[in-house]
């Protein structure tokens, strides 16, 4: 089975990274898709995005792309048979659910939901975001060497 965990990913943080870990074991084939979430305003553009993630999952098999159109699209044409979220808390779980329900009406693709281990669930890409934008220091946070490719980054160099 060919699953696929996407997200924007803005940055890449430890709980993402778990999800995918875990993915990785319970599936045959994983790819990491970097997404548009038209709701939000990004800080990295999608491929400074796809090269965090690239470092961070260089211990997996998971291959990183980026979408443009609707996931349900890029899973029909590239034979993704499921997708996994993870989830924190509640009010992740309201989003996620109407978002999988969407998902199934449009082309009836599946979607597992597992639970972000409890060490993770603190962490979120926004605040993550918050943080570097005002200087601090976000490697325990991020996976390791991320901070670094941030760092870089947003110093423009
Ligand atoms: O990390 P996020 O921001 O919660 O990820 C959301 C994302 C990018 C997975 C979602 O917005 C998405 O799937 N975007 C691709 C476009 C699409 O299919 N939109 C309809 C979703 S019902």
């Amino acid at each position: 089975m060919k699953a696929i965990c996407p997200g924007s990913f803005d940055p890449v943080t430890r709980g993402h990274l778990d999800i995918i870990q875990r993915t990785d074991r319970l599936f045959d084939d994983v790819v990491v898709a970097v997404g548009r979430n038209a709701s939000k305003n990004y800080l990295f553009t999608p491929e400074q995005r796809v090269e965090m993630l690239e470092y961070a999952c260089r211990g997996t098999s998971a291959t990183i792309t980026i979408i443009d159109g609707l996931l349900v699209d890029f899973c029909a044409a590239n034979d993704i048979d499921v997708i996994v979220k993870g989830l924190r808390y509640a009010s992740d779980f309201e989003f996620e659910l109407q978002m999988a329900q969407m998902n199934h009406a449009l082309s009836g693709i599946e979607t597992a939901m597992l639970p972000t281990a409890s060490k993770f669930s603190h962490i979120s890409s926004t605040m993550v975001r918050q943080i570097a934008r005002l200087g601090g220091d976000v490697s325990a946070f991020v996976p390791d060497g991320v901070a670094d490719i941030m760092r870089h980054f947003l110093s423009g160099e």
